[in-house]
């Protein structure tokens, strides 16, 4: 997948490549599936470009799942054939073939599905982060903003195991997902506050913010959450102007917690709920679901 300038949806092409080569300390992975993430049209659209600038031409993509097919001359800790979870920093895994950082590669579980364990990076580290950063533990009670969406999906599954009382924010569509994974679900929109606090009994402790738009404002002032206590992956302007958390995958992206995460998938601890499986040439598809907001869980490309 590659794009030549920053722009819609159409600037995404599936185009033949050369065969990348893996060098030291790098894999060669056929991809199984890939997950997509809002950050990567963020990231297409230009919007991100004084922080992470694109180089044209561009690849997309940081989740991935696959099998090993080709080492570089000094790797020993993964053989051809391994079957494989991981991530690239080199926006490239909607793809065929990705070379890999072998420290950025863990084994994958048999008990993982290749569609989970393929969206499992990005959304997978930052629902630790987010639940690690706001400290839950038994007897709290934490309300989670875009409860059934790919990050916030696993956030309140996350959040649940810490032992927390858990608020999903969602859409009707999403309620009956969330009593099934034992979440309180809340509608959002006018009178939220109202509907957490009829919920919330004992007031809440805690908020994850997966969606932004003043649900950090809602947490401080209406909901006497301590600043400390918030985590938003998105709203940074309101983390600043609060002092709450901004932690998200990038204070979690170890192969610790990525192996961490998919064991649980294995043992039936953790659910990444698919969405919809599109295949690589439908990547516009993809991105066109995925920026309705509404996804349940991960849409993944399968090549
Ligand atoms: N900082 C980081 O490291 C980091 C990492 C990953 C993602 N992110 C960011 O985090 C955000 C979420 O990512 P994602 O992958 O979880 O997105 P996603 O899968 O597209 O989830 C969108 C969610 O937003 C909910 N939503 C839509 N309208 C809403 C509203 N008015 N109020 C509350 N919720 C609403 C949807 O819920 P319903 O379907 O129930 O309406 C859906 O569950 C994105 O902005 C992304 O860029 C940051």
């Amino acid at each position: 997948m590659r794009f030549d300038s920053y722009g819609g949806i159409d600037v995404l092409n599936v185009v033949d490549v050369d065969r990348p080569a893996p060098g030291d300390g790098e894999a060669l992975v056929r991809v199984k599936s890939a997950g997509i993430n809002p950050g990567e049209a963020s990231i297409r659209e230009g919007f991100m470009h004084a922080r992470w600038p694109a180089t044209f031409p561009s690849g997309e993509g940081s989740d991935l799942a696959g099998v090993v097919e080709e080492v570089g001359p000094d790797v020993n800790s993964v053989s051809v054939g391994d079957e494989v979870i991981g991530w690239t920093d080199e926006r490239a895994s909607h793809a065929e073939l990705v070379v890999v950082r072998v420290e950025h590669l863990i084994p994958k579980p048999a008990g993982v599905p290749w569609e989970a364990a393929g969206a499992l990076f990005v959304a997978g580290t930052t629902a630790y982060a987010a639940v690690r950063a706001v400290g839950l533990a038994p007897g709290d009670t934490a309300v989670v903003s875009g409860a059934a969406g790919g990050v916030g999906s696993l956030t309140v599954q996350l959040a649940r195991r810490a032992g927390a009382t858990v608020i999903g924010l969602s859409s009707e569509a999403n309620h009956q997902w969330l009593r099934d994974h034992g979440v309180i679900p809340v509608a959002y929109g006018d009178g939220v506050a109202d509907r957490i606090r009829a919920v919330a009994g004992d007031g809440v402790d805690a908020l994850i913010d997966t969606f932004g738009g003043g649900y950090v404002r809602l947490a401080v002032e209406e909901l006497g959450v301590a600043p400390e206590r918030i985590d938003t992956i998105i709203d940074w302007g309101a983390a600043r102007e609060y002092g709450t958390k901004m932690e998200g995958t990038a204070a979690a992206a170890t192969p610790e917690v990525l192996a961490e995460l998919a064991a649980m998938i294995d043992r039936g601890e953790l659910v990444v709920p698919i969405a919809r499986v599109f295949g690589l040439e439908q990547v516009r598809d993809a991105y066109r679901e995925l920026e309705r907001r509404h996804t349940r869980g991960k849409i993944v490309l399968v090549p």
